[in-house]
């Protein structure tokens, strides 16, 4: 059990092959992103900043500019970061016109009264952000990331510093050809990301579905009543899958650098790094039945 520890999910879904390998990728690099922003000093949410943001600007993942349209065709946003320290959060939703939502939901947790904006009006709150200069914009609607110097799916990060500091994220397009306005549960605390002194989880999956059991904090409780990371990730989707019947994925880190994982979906990209940060373990978690059913 290491720390600092980074934990990755790329999403859970049915992954054709040829992109799984692409998903670990990316995963792995976003994981690295977010250990060395740790190494240069960041706190964990500069840290699950910097990882989320990394995923949604590669364009490769479901988040951001990589994010399915939703059936207008556009790219309508949900993202949310928790700071375990004090089990703050900061939300946005249905936001559409800007690639980093995560640097938002920040932003909304850090400086302003609340904690969740929705839709055009959370857009304002992305031009007062701007203006603030609490990010810069790099181009329209794409932020550079924090700074730190040296002196088939949603994505979703948990940092865990030396302290055992826990921040949590997620950032999603959606489900694929969702309603205009429709909102699952990455921005929803609890359900799609949670974090407290203890234990980080993030989900991956039907937001419909990942609300009904509140599947991030139920997994967190788990842990706080005495399973390991790993048991607690299978015991949530044991859970999950009785109560809806539906997919999912979730990973989970605790304050002690113990993490897990857990999908019944066909595959999740996970990374994983930890230590010294040396080595990066990065790897699909598969379900045993769903792969076989497509062989
Ligand atoms: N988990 C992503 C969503 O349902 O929107």
């Amino acid at each position: 059990m290491d720390l600092p520890l980074v934990i990755v999910h790329g999403g859970a879904g049915s992954w054709k092959d040829e992109r799984l390998k692409v998903g670990v990728e990316y995963v792995e690099k976003a994981a690295r992103e977010g250990f060395s922003c740790l190494e240069r000093g960041g706190s964990v949410l500069d840290a699950a900043e910097a990882c989320t943001l990394f995923m949604e600007s590669c364009g490769e993942l479901n988040a951001g500019r990589g994010a399915r349209p939703n059936r207008d065709g556009e790219l309508e946003l949900d993202a949310m970061i928790v700071n375990g320290a004090d089990i703050t959060f900061g939300s946005v939703a249905a936001i559409i016109g800007i690639e980093n939502p995560i640097s938002l939901a920040r932003y909304i947790m850090e400086r302003t009264d609340y904690s969740f904006f929705a839709g055009g009006n959370a857009h304002r709150i992305y031009e007062q952000m701007i203006s603030e200069g609490y990010r810069e914009e790099k181009t329209q609607g794409v932020v550079m990331g924090p700074h730190v110097s040296s002196t088939s799916d949603t994505v979703g990060c948990i940092v865990v510093d030396k302290s055992g500091n826990i921040a949590a994220t997620s950032s999603t397009g959606g489900i694929p050809n969702k309603a205009p306005g429709r909102v699952g549960d990455s921005p929803v605390m609890g359900a799609g990301a949670y974090a407290n002194q203890c234990c980080g989880a993030s989900a991956t999956g039907y937001g419909e579905h990942i609300m009904r059991v509140v599947l991030s904090r139920t997994t967190v409780l788990y842990v706080e009543e005495g399973q390991s990371p790993m048991q607690a990730a299978k015991r949530g989707m044991e859970i999950f899958e009785q109560k809806t019947g539906s997919e999912a994925g979730i990973i989970v880190a605790d304050a002690k650098g113990r993490w897990g994982y857990a999908t019944n979906a066909k595959a999740m990209p996970v990374a994983v790094l930890a230590g010294n940060g040396l080595k990066v373990t990065s790897f699909t978690c598969v379900n045993e039945e769903k792969q076989q059913e497509e062989t």
